[in-house]
């Protein structure tokens, strides 16, 4: 492939009641709405101020090991920053959600990770039963005291079972990105990882569903394969850090479709209790990056057909296949057979929304060959903010008729942020406006954390990270964001 083409794909990666405009002049969203932030435990939880490596550090996830790995320091781009830059929050949480609980917010998105939780092989299990002894209690009483203090701040968690780590028993992503052919732990390439993240779902609503409700199962799966399987670059690269694996890859997109809808039935198995008594014991969605996508050049009518295909990758295939069991066995853009046990296992949509996407078709050449004719598209990405996307993407998902929380949204242009605040959640009232069935908005972030193969070296936050002190300030944007839900709108021009 040439340079021009492989640099494309590198830029790749790196995102009621109605209110009515004319008696609805202060912008106020629907009664119920909810309005928080967002964080993963990856990113937030190392980084305690007084507690020990030991307590506060899991080295036990396959990005641990990626950030840390000095050969992958030397040969990728990640900064290696240490992971102890992180804001804390392991030890932290009961002062952030006082600062959360202060700000007004109602909704927190959080993440449990798996490698703390079964930080060792726990691959023996069968069954949520059997997985129990392996459970680590300690990292489980922690995240109970977690949802106590969300519980006492009246902030309702909405949290993700699988926040891109994964434990190093299930992927060496490390070992994988320098030997592939020989690596035994090969995560979501591997078809037992749908099936052991299901009982690790299991065994999650089993352990929290008295204090949870609203769960995500994985978030941004294509993001995950684009990052680790097509072109990990710049804006993201992520383990096992291959480039154009057509093999993997398409093993990759399938996993994770039939890991939701695995998680989902043992989320409903094993969740319950009806937290809030909406009548269900647990909601179960997923998040994806779901992007406003355009053609390269308009007057091209086979730009518009990359349009197509890149709406199929990156949101079809998933939400049609988790509503209709829509399966597209080839990834060719063109759905092949139906599937009962992936049909209805959605019960809202998480959509996070950074930016938007210009793509160019390059048919017939396929970067993933015969293995995934629809990778045909140069995708040109950028974090320049396009606010009015939000709204687009709100009214894509809508027509599957679900609800929709803002799983994510925000900016890295931390100068810039209320303005770009202000503009998305514009856009995102007059798709409410228009009927879109928006139940909540998380930002992205609470707080300046560890943002990938990128360290601290991008930050999101509402509140400003000192590294050294894990002093958390606040910026305007929080500030603004804290007016924006005292008024529950925009208010007036
Ligand atoms: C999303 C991730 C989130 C964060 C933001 C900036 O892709 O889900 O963890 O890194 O980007």
């Amino acid at each position: 492939m040439s340079q021009l083409l492989l640099g494309s794909w590198i830029a790749l990666l790196v995102g009621c009641t109605k209110p009515d405009p004319e008696s609805n002049p202060g912008k106020t969203f629907p009664e119920a709405f909810k309005w928080g932030s967002a964080t993963s435990g990856f990113q937030v939880e190392p980084g305690c101020p007084t507690w020990s490596d030991e307590v506060c550090v899991d080295t036990q996830s396959d990005w641990y090991a990626w950030v840390t790995s000095p050969e992958i320091i030397d040969s990728m781009p990640v900064t290696g920053e240490d992971v102890r830059h992180s804001p804390g929050m392991w030890e932290t949480f009961e002062d952030d959600v006082q600062l959360m609980q202060q700000d007004g917010h109602t909704l927190y998105r959080l993440s449990i990770e798996w490698s703390r939780i079964f930080p060792d092989d726990a691959s023996a299990a069968t069954s949520v039963d059997e997985l129990e002894p392996y459970a680590n209690s300690a990292a489980i009483l922690r995240y109970h005291e977690f949802f106590a203090a969300l519980d006492a701040a009246g902030i309702e968690p909405l949290v993700t079972i699988n926040h891109n780590t994964l434990p190093l028993w299930v992927h060496d992503g490390v070992g994988c990105h320098f030997d592939y052919e020989n690596c035994t732990a090969r995560g979501w390439a591997d078809p037992a990882t749908a099936y052991r993240i299901a009982l690790y779902a299991g065994f999650v609503g089993r352990e929290f569903g008295a204090e949870v409700d609203q769960w995500a199962t994985l978030n941004e799966p294509f993001a995950n394969l684009l990052s680790g399987y097509v072109q990990p670059g710049e804006d993201r690269a992520g383990p096992p850090g291959l480039t154009l694996a057509a093999e993997p890859g398409v093993a990759v997109i399938r996993n994770q479709i039939e890991a939701h809808a695995a998680m989902y039935d043992q989320l409903k198995t094993e969740d319950l209790s009806d937290v809030d008594e909406d009548g269900a014991a647990a909601n179960v969605g997923i998040v994806l990056n779901m992007v406003a996508i355009d053609p390269k050049n308009p007057d091209r009518p086979e730009d518009d057909d990359a349009v197509a295909h890149a709406d199929h990758l990156y949101h079809r295939l998933f939400l049609d296949g988790l509503t209709d069991g829509a399966w597209d066995e080839d990834i060719d853009g063109d759905f092949d057979t139906t599937r009962d046990d992936l049909a209805d296992r959605l019960d809202w949509i998480g959509i996070n929304y950074y930016n938007r996407m210009l793509v160019s078709s390059i048919a017939p050449f396929q970067p993933f060959g015969d293995l995934a004719p629809a990778f045909d598209f140069l995708p040109e990405f950028t974090w320049e903010s396009y606010e009015e996307g939000i709204g687009r993407v709100v009214e894509r998902a809508s027509v599957y008729g679900l609800p929709i929380f803002i799983t994510e949204n925000g900016t890295p242009n931390t100068e810039d942020a209320e303005p770009i605040l202000e503009g998305h959640l514009e856009s995102l009232w007059q798709a409410i406006d228009a009927g879109a069935d928006v139940r909540g908005y998380a930002y992205w972030s609470f707080v300046d954390n560890y943002e990938w193969s990128h360290g601290l070296d991008m930050r999101f936050g509402l509140y400003e990270l000192d590294i050294a002190t894990k002093a958390r300030t606040p910026r305007p944007v929080a500030e603004r964001y804290r007016e924006i839900i005292a008024a529950h709108g925009l208010g007036p021009e």
